[in-house]
C-alpha cells in the first residue's frame, strides 16, 4: 500500500490507510514536552537486540492501528532520532540494525561468529554488513515484525536485496508496511550532525554537542552513563558510509517509490519540526487525510 496516488482512498488498502492517517491523535505532530521526549522507564525491547526467545519488558501494547515505518536517508541525517519521536507517539518499537551490530561489537567477542566478526571490521571502517549477515540477524527477529504495537525499521532495508527480503519476511509474518520516510538534507550539513553526535552505551540515547546537548555535559540525561562517539563517526569512516550510501542505498528509493510508499521529508530544522514535517507530507500525498484545521486526523 502506498501514499502516491491521489484517489488512493477509493482502492481497498488506500482506504485503510486513509481511515488509520484520520484516526490518529490531534497531538501526533504537535511538539513533544521535554518531559516525554526522555523518558526515565523506557521498555526493554529485548527481543529486538537480543533475538532468540527473549520477551519484552512489559509487552507491547497492541495498538488499534498500528504503524510500521521504514526509514531511510544518508548516515547522520537523524533517522535515529526521528525513530525514536515516531515511536514515543505510535507506541511502535524502534528496530534499529545499527543498534544489534553495535551491540554485538560491545561484547566480548566470544560468541560472535567468524562472519559477525568480519563484519563489525567492516562496520568500524563505514561498510555494509553483508546482505547475508543482516538477513540473519532480521529472520530471527520476525516476531518484532508482527508485533501488534508496530515497528520502526532504521537502518534496514539497506539495498535492495534487502528490501525485497524484507518484502517476502512481511508477507510471511502477515503484515504490510505503511509508509518508508526518506530524510534529505545536504551532506555539509549532515557531516556536521556526525560530527558532533554523542551517544549513551548503555540506554543508546543519541545526543550532539550544540544541537541537541543533555542537561549536564558528557552525561545521560536518562541513565547518568558516560556520552560516547560512535567509532564510526571518525572522519574516514563518514566518507566511506557517504559513498556506500549513494552506491547501496539511494538505489532503494527508486525501488519504494514504484510500490507507492516513498514520502521524502526534508529534514532540516529541529527534531519536532521535522516530525510535524514528515506528517505534513504524508498529507500532501494524500489529500484525503486534510482536516480543516490542518492537523492530523479528526481530533
Ligand atoms: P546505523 O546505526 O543504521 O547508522 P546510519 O544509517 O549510518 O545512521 P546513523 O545512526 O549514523 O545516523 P542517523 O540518521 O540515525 O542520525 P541520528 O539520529 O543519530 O548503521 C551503522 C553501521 O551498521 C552501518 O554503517 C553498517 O556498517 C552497519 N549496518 C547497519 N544496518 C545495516 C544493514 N541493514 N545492512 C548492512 N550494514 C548495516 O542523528 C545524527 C546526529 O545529529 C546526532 O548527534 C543527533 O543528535 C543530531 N541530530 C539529529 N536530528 C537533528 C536535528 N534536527 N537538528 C540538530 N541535530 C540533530
Amino acid at each position: 500500500m502506498g501514499f502516491g496516488g491521489l484517489g488512493v482512498e477509493n482502492t481497498e488498502v488506500g482506504a485503510a490507510l486513509v481511515s488509520k492517517l484520520t484516526s490518529l491523535p490531534k497531538t501526533m505532530d504537535t511538539p513533544i514536552e521535554a518531559s516525554e521526549t526522555h523518558s526515565n522507564c523506557r521498555p526493554d525491547r529485548g527481543v529486538w537486540l537480543k533475538g532468540g526467545s527473549a520477551v519484552c519488558t512489559p509487552p507491547a501494547k497492541p495498538a488499534p492501528a498500528p504503524w510500521r515505518l521504514v526509514l531511510l536517508g544518508a548516515p547522520g541525517v537523524g533517522k535515529g532520532t526521528q525513530a525514536e519521536l515516531l515511536c514515543e507517539r505510535l507506541g511502535a518499537c524502534h528496530l534499529s540494525t545499527g543498534d544489534i551490530l553495535r551491540g554485538a561489537s560491545k561484547s566480548d567477542g566470544c560468541g560472535l561468529s567468524p562472519a559477525l566478526q568480519t563484519a563489525l571490521e567492516g562496520m568500524r571502517r563505514g561498510e555494509l554488513v553483508t546482505d547475508g549477515t543482516i538477513l540473519d540477524i532480521v529472520g530471527e527477529r520476525g516476531r518484532c515484525l508482527r508485533c501488534s504495537g508496530g515497528f520502526v525499521l532504521d537502518g534496514f532495508p539497506r539495498t535492495v536485496a534487502q528490501a525485497e527480503a524484507l518484502e517476502k519476511l512481511l508477507a510471511r509474518e502477515g503484515v504490510e508496511l505503511d509508509a518508508v520516510f526518506d530524510y534529505e538534507m545536504p551532506i555539509d550539513e549532515i557531516v556536521e550532525r556526525l560530527a558532533g553526535r554523542r551517544v549513551c552505551p548503555k540506554c543508546k540515547a543519541v545526543y550532539h554537542t550544540t544541537g541537541q546537548p543533555p542537561k549536564s555535559e558528557g552525561v545521560c540525561d536518562n541513565c547518568g552513563s558516560a556520552l560516547v562517539q560512535r567509532e564510526d563517526d571518525r572522519p574516514e569512516a563518514i566518507r566511506t558510509r557517504m559513498r556506500v550510501y549513494a552506491e547501496s542505498t539511494a538505489p532503494l528509493l527508486d525501488w519504494y517509490r514504484k510500490r507507492d510508499l516513498l514520502v521524502t521529508v526534508p529534514a532540516y530544522g529541529a527534531p519536532d519540526e521535522i516530525y510535524a514535517r514528515a506528517w505534513s507530507c504524508s498529507r500532501e500525498a494524500h489529500p484525503g487525510t486534510l482536516t480543516p484545521t490542518g492537523s492530523l486526523g479528526g481530533g
